[in-house]
């Protein structure tokens, strides 16, 4: 039925489709459905995950040869933000939506930082292999409708046929001893076999909210409940 809060809220979403080019562009993508889109949504802020970038901070040093990569950067805070911990290090952003690259691209010449490059693509397979210190994969493995439905399987947004060889093609871009970050991501990277290369090395409790936001689903595409921790960091071995 058509309550006065639904029209209210189509409303609402009609109108920041037009007026902001962001929320367009996520629109755009859901509607377009490029080769191997997860999430959609372009949602991010700057220093979104202090704990896990001052993790990183601890384990490497910072320079010129560091390489940090930024799958699914939307439109750059994570990249700007890795640069506040990392000063000197050459950080690249990839995102599969165009626009959003175009966004990056424009902060990166307002900030005249050459050490920092934005890419369109929906995936890392022309990237080089070992090449980065550190590969960050945050908010993007993952569907904002699985949890808004609470869905008992995932197959009709996103797939574990599709999430492997994008995971195990991340691993590949990471150098031995370099780490893998996979965050808020509706599958487990523990749940595939090259995993077997990598050693964790930052597990957290999993939260309410995250049960309920990002649940969890296994190779079958059926949701895996009472999952109480969520491994994150991931070093190659
Ligand atoms: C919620 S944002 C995450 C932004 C940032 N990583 C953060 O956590 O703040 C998800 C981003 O993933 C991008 N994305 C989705 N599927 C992708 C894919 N296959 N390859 C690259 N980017 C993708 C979307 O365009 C969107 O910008």
């Amino acid at each position: 039925m058509r309550t006065p809060a639904r029209v209210f809220g189509a409303g609402r979403l009609v109108r920041d489709v037009i007026v902001v080019p962001r929320v367009r562009r996520s629109w755009y993508l859901r509607l377009r459905r490029p080769h191997n889109l997860f999430q959609p949504h372009n949602d991010t802020s700057l220093d979104r995950y202090p704990e896990l970038f001052r993790f990183l901070q601890e384990q490497l040093r910072d320079g010129p040869d560091v390489r940090l990569l930024s799958f699914g950067c939307s439109v750059g805070d994570e990249v700007f933000t890795l640069r506040q911990y990392f000063p000197s290090a050459s950080i690249t952003g990839i995102d599969i939506s165009a626009g959003n690259v175009r966004a990056c691209r424009r902060r990166q010449r307002r900030s005249r930082d050459d050490r920092m490059s934005f890419r369109q693509a929906g995936s890392t397979t022309t990237e080089a292999s070992a090449s980065y210190d550190v590969v960050l994969c945050m908010a993007v493995l993952r569907h904002g409708d699985l949890g808004a439905q609470q869905a008992p399987s995932c197959g009709h947004r996103l797939s574990f046929f599709a999430f492997e060889p994008t995971a195990a093609d991340l691993a590949r871009c990471v150098k031995v001893g370099g780490y893998l970050v996979i965050e808020h991501s509706n599958f487990r990277f523990g749940d595939i076999k090259v995993s077997g290369a990598f050693e964790v090395v930052l597990r957290r409790p999993r939260s309410a909210a995250d049960a309920r936001g990002t649940p969890l689903y296994g190779p079958d595409n059926t949701r895996i409940d009472n999952v109480e921790t969520l491994d994150v960091i991931f070093r190659r071995l």
